[in-house]
């Protein structure tokens, strides 16, 4: 009786895994600085000849993950210093990209926008542009269907990198395999969207798709300024709800919002995850997309997102696929990819 039981256990597993196997995501919005895991760390450092700063796995994955006692954003912002370490060289850069890509292939991930910022890799002697091209070339090495987000980073003497950076995204701009946007990342209440008004305006004259972070740290006016902008989504916007105005004004605008909840728990984006508003904003036709934003930093996984989603609020899997869709219509790039990724997905 036992065995049966036994078998009928394994079996069981083995369907289960095979499910969640063959479930499908999509991600547009992943920082590629926050998604180095501990083994991807251990490979890039191995390949550039660095040392580790720790002397056990187990230290590795401190290092890389949010402390318990972080509070907010500027803090959850301090553990990229670790990764961003291991991403200054074209090898190390073009690595990260294909070794981020695998891994999150292997979890079911099957197109993917990878947001980061070239100015973060200047530190030993790249500059901006080799920056790209170094992340372009680890595209072409992974056979996950994906593309690049160049971050412009809030700050207060960075203007020139982020012109810079603006001018790069335009002249590598392509619909898909390569750079497809640009982001604004980085302290969103210590340098408020407000203050990014030229450089956007300049982002739309050249016709770049964008997003940006906003409604995160920072109140519903920093997705109303976004929105100003032209920006073509939203990457989080979870407090839109402190404005009922604003989210009238995202849902008139079908403009979307890219969630990712673990990131919106760990940075206390808002106060009560029970009280998480993406289910509100899904049932009032705000065009929602779930994302993992950091996943290595937040041990996280789009699989992981979607149960979290399904076991705290209840989401369907009729909702779960509205969710899929809408991040294929908010994705940029070409409508044979979101043909393609249709067909992969229903
Ligand atoms: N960079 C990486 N993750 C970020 C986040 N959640 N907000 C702003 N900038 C980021
Ligand atoms: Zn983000």
């Amino acid at each position: 009786m036992k065995k049966i039981f036994a078998v009928a256990l394994i079996i069981f597993s083995a369907l289960v895994v095979e499910a969640q196997c063959q479930e499908k995501y999509i991600d547009l919005h992943l920082h590629l600085d926050g998604a180095i895991t501990p083994g991807i760390a251990k490979e890039l450092a191995a390949l550039q000849n660095i040392t580790l700063p720790v002397s056990n796995d187990q230290e590795l994955e401190k290092l890389l993950t949010l402390p318990e006692d972080s509070q907010n954003l500027n803090d959850f912002l301090k553990c990229f210093e670790f990764p961003l370490s291991l991403l200054q060289t074209p090898e190390g850069l073009r690595a990260a990209v294909r070794l981020v890509a695998n891994e999150i292939q292997s979890q079911g991930v099957i197109y993917a926008e990878f947001h980061y910022a070239p100015q973060l890799h200047t530190q030993k002697g790249m500059t901006q542009e080799d920056a790209v091209k170094a992340a372009l070339e680890g595209l072409k090495d992974s056979k996950l269907k994906a593309n690049l987000i160049l971050c412009l980073m809030r700050g207060s003497d960075n203007d020139a990198e982020n012109y810079q950076t603006l001018e790069l995204a335009r002249k590598y701009l392509v619909k898909d395999g390569g750079v497809v946007g640009l982001d604004l990342a980085g302290a969103e209440s210590l340098y408020p969207t407000q203050n990014y008004e030229a450089i956007f305006t300049k982002a739309r004259e050249y016709k770049i798709p964008f997003t940006i972070h906003a409604g995160e740290d920072d109140g519903p006016e920093s997705i109303r300024a976004a929105l100003s902008f032209g920006a073509n989504r939203i990457a989080h916007g979870v407090r839109a709800y402190e404005d009922p105005e604003v989210v009238e004004l995202i849902k008139n605008s079908g403009v979307s919002l890219g969630l990712c909840p673990t990131s919106n728990r760990m940075t206390n984006a808002v106060p009560d995850m029970l009280k998480y508003p993406l289910m509100d904003y899904f049932y009032k036709g705000i065009k929602v997309t779930i994302n993992t934003d950091d996943p290595a930093i937040e041990g996280t996984t789009l699989h992981e997102e979607f149960e979290y989603l399904k076991h705290e609020f209840g989401l369907k899997d009729s909702q779960k696929f509205i969710m899929l869709e809408n991040s294929i219509e908010a994705a940029f790039t070409t409508d044979e990819v979101k043909e393609w990724l249709r067909r992969e997905i229903f």
